[in-house]
């Protein structure tokens, strides 16, 4: 493993490196407190319990969730896209999506789409990923139940006008789902100030936890139907599944290795607090973009400033296979970041990068600006060889 000499730029895909505590949390759990979470009632058991209430109690705190048995637990950010949108469908709906969608999204809409039970209809993004707001005023129909909406694309980092988008669709009675895999810890998000119906997230990215954690937040009075149905650990002597959340939509063992480094992913969130973090991202992504503009042969898409997008940035390099690129930053100058269409087609055909993609950089709270600044002197060197300048 060469992790230490590598200069790390793909946050957006997983965050490194996690704070200590989260390492040597997951750790403890599974050496120490190896009870199954809600089954049987021995110490271990009830250590595991105690574990995973503490977790949702502290997402709750994050996004202001008043009630943390509306916090499902599950593998991921796809996951708890899938749950809510398989969960809240029935036949005949119609459902809103932006073009800045992911495939986590896209693909079970698709599915249920030609399957004949539902009907869609995409809301096209400009070439920053910003969506068509009077577009989307006059996308609505009267079976429209759903609207999906990616709060910051993982390909340009572009942020969503989420209260304008959710106040639109409230307005005409239509739920919202908020993609937040990219913003979850990186941005803040306040579910009631927003409003928000449901909350996707990943444990593992801005989150700082473990890969296999992820969440979804369900706004009381919403009932979805279960994905999975299974153990529970309670009403054992009935073949339905309990009704009451968390259960309802959690089945089977929980992660409780990975739920224990999440904890401490978002208690170091909760002790920086993540106005901070955004404040230092937005602080690196203006340095990378002024950094990036001024080499020759370099395209930067999404927005110009760093206070509509995370800290992601796309570019192209002139007369380059951007896997290319991505080939020669790791392996002449040690430098990691992700290339291609990265899971998210529609938003490459928006800012008008299908099907070559971008290369994504996507620095974390942890990157420092002399890494930046290496980064552009190898970015230099690349563009220099490719143009011929
Ligand atoms: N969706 C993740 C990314 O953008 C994996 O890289």
């Amino acid at each position: 493993m060469t992790n230490d000499l590598n200069r790390y730029f793909d946050n957006a895909a997983t965050s490194w490196p996690k704070p200590e505590a989260v390492y040597t949390a997951a750790e403890k759990q599974m050496r120490l407190a190896y009870g199954n979470p809600g089954r049987s009632g021995h110490t271990h058991t009830l250590a595991s319990d105690r574990l995973v209430y503490q977790a949702r109690e502290a997402i709750g705190k994050l996004f202001n969730i008043k009630d943390p048995a509306r916090v499902v637990f599950c593998l991921n950010a796809t996951d708890a896209l899938n749950m809510a949108i398989k969960g809240c469908l029935q036949k005949g709906d119609h459902v809103l999506y932006t073009a800045m969608e992911h495939n986590s999204v896209l693909r079970p809409l698709a599915r249920l789409r030609r399957e004949g039970l539902i009907s869609t209809t995409m809301i096209p993004c400009n070439d920053e990923g910003f969506p068509d707001l009077d577009y989307l005023e006059n996308a609505y129909q009267p079976e429209t139940r759903l609207l999906v909406v990616n709060h910051a694309s993982n390909v340009t980092g572009t942020l969503a006008p989420l209260s304008k988008i959710i106040y639109s669709a409230h307005n005409k009675g239509v739920k919202v789902l908020v993609d937040a895999a990219q913003t979850a810890g990186a941005v803040p998000i306040d579910v009631e100030d927003y409003d928000i119906d449901m909350l996707a997230f990943t444990g593992h990215k801005g989150l700082l936890g473990p890969t296999g954690t992820g969440s979804l937040y369900v706004k009381p009075g919403i009932d979805l139907t279960p994905l999975r149905e299974g153990g529970t650990g309670s009403q054992s002597e009935m073949d339905v599944h309990p009704e009451t959340m968390p259960e309802r939509l959690e089945a089977g063992t929980l992660n409780s290795a990975g739920l224990a480094g999440l904890l401490e992913g978002v208690n170091f969130l909760l002790e920086n607090d993540v106005m901070s973090v955004r404040r230092s991202e937005t602080e690196l992504r203006s340095y990378l973009y002024s950094r990036l503009q001024e080499i020759k042969g370099i395209k930067i898409y999404g927005p110009r400033s760093a206070q509509d997008s995370t800290a992601v940035l796309s570019f192209t390099l002139e007369g380059a296979d951007c896997g290319d690129v991505g080939y020669i930053l790791e392996n002449s100058y040690g430098i990691i970041c992700r290339t291609g269409l990265h899971c998210a087609p529609l938003a490459h055909q928006a800012i008008g990068t299908f099907p070559q993609g971008t290369v994504r950089l996507s620095p974390g709270y942890f990157t420092d600006k002399n890494d930046i600044d290496f980064l552009s002197g190898a970015l230099k060197e690349i563009a220099e060889l490719s143009t011929g300048n």
